[in-house]
């Protein structure tokens, strides 16, 4: 989303860190936020939601989101999955690493396959932001981007992320500058959800998990590397990706030809763009999740045009979820296709696709104003 900020510089101005009185962070440096009905945990690494309880049908509180009970193990973390963090400042794929605006072609790194993702190896997610705000129910992040340090993007950016809670209610708010020149920004909160904290004794996949996305009749077609071929399809009743004529469990079309590979090589299940219909209301839920072993539901509303849902499957099997999850006596392994990550942004690619007519949604120059906002309720089935 874009808007004319007649004052961008007002972004740069940090409001003064916790007053006397405002909450400390844990011994974990984990800040709690929490309302009626909801519990979350934010660390400054990745502006990253650690923790995420809401409860269940039986009226006990879940953690539904991945992560780590050590705070000081997601810089390190080889794997480095973005549990719940902001990538940015341009998220997901850049084609072949490169871009043009103006006539002038700049190159990005080149971190999956042929392409970039989540901006390269200096990426938001792996950045320690500022807390520059914070109360009982909501803390504020933020985060300077000099040029060039998300290779290939030049022009320095400043960008903040406001997390609140209110009863049963997750809210998300983003805001970006950029202050010198013209570049790509695209962000979302990259959130891994598992409704049923593995608490599922004979089943830890995301299969059984429903979604509901009524507005979503598009996709964005993707090559092998889930990178956007410029082709964007219909999506028919019944088919792999129809997740708007019903509810679907994730696992629907598992038994299909094309469920193997259909997230690019070696990928079965999800990992693509779904593009929302143009005439939706903005206010409505655009995305539901549910689970009915636990009889937790997430409903989404977003300002954003296109979510990706990428279903897991490079979870190697070897990475553990939290104490704060899973039954007593079992182990803690995470299976491959064992969560999923929802993730509302606008189309990916974008800036190499100006025939989608994205550009103004996804390149700000100076005195423009970057906005995205989501919130997620949650409620029982
Ligand atoms: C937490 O992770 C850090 C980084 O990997 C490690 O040095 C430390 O020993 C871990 N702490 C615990 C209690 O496992
Ligand atoms: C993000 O940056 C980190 C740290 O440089 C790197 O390990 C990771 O691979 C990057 N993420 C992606 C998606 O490339
Ligand atoms: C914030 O929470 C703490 C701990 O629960 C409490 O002591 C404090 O009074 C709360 N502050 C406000 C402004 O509600
Ligand atoms: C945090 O604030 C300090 C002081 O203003 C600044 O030097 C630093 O670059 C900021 N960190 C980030 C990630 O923006
Ligand atoms: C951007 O950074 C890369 C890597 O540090 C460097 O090779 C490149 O020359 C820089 N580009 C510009 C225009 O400064
Ligand atoms: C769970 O999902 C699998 C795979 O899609 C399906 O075969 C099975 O019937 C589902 N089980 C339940 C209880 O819905
Ligand atoms: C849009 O959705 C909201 C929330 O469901 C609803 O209150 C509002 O009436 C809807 N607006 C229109 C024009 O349908």
């Amino acid at each position: 989303m874009r808007y004319l900020a007649a004052l961008f510089a007002v972004s740069a101005v940090q409001s003064a860190l916790a007053h006397p009185g405002s909450p400390h962070p844990d011994a974990e440096g984990r800040y709690t936020l929490e309302a009626e009905g909801i519990r979350a945990q934010f660390i400054p690494y990745g502006a990253t939601l650690t923790n995420l309880f809401v409860k269940d049908a039986k009226g006990q509180e879940l953690d539904i989101v991945l992560g780590y009970d050590n705070t000081s193990y997601y810089p390190v973390d080889p794997g480095h999955p973005v549990y719940n963090a902001i990538p940015g400042r341009y998220v997901n794929r850049i084609g072949n690493g490169q871009y043009s605006i103006d006539g002038k072609t700049y190159h990005t790194q080149k971190n999956d396959g042929p392409n970039t993702l989540h901006s390269g190896t200096n990426n938001w997610s792996f950045r320690f932001w500022n807390v520059t705000h914070v109360t009982n129910s909501s803390i504020t992040f933020a985060i300077t981007d000099p040029s060039n340090s998300s290779m290939g993007m030049m022009g320095r950016v400043d960008a903040s992320v406001t997390y609140s809670v209110s009863k049963n209610k997750w809210h998300i708010s983003m805001d970006a500058f950029s202050l010198d020149n013209k570049t790509p920004i695209m962000l979302t909160q990259h959130t891994y959800f598992q409704l049923d904290a593995f608490m599922r004794p004979d089943d830890r996949t995301i299969w059984n998990h429903t979604v509901y996305m009524p507005e979503a009749q598009r996709v964005l077609v993707a090559d092998g590397n889930a990178l956007p071929t410029g082709k964007i399809a219909k999506v028919p009743a019944g088919s792999i990706d129809d997740f708007w004529s019903a509810p679907h469990e994730l696992g629907f079309a598992s038994g299909n030809d094309n469920f193997e590979n259909h997230c690019g090589n070696g990928c079965h299940g999800y990992n693509g763009a779904w593009a929302f219909n143009e005439d939706r209301n903005k206010s409505a839920t655009v995305l539901t999740l549910a689970s009915e072993y636990s009889g937790i539901e997430a409903k989404l509303t977003t300002d954003q045009d296109a979510v990706v849902l990428y279903t897991c499957n490079w979870n190697d099997g070897k990475t553990e979820f939290k104490d704060t999850q899973g039954v007593p006596g079992q182990d803690q392994f995470i299976p491959r296709d064992g969560c999923i990550a929802i993730e509302a942004h606008d189309y990916v690619d974008g800036i190499n696709h100006p025939e989608w007519g994205r550009l103004d949604e996804q390149i700000f120059g100076p005195g423009e104003k970057y906005h995205w906002e989501s919130a997620w309720e949650f409620g029982t089935i």
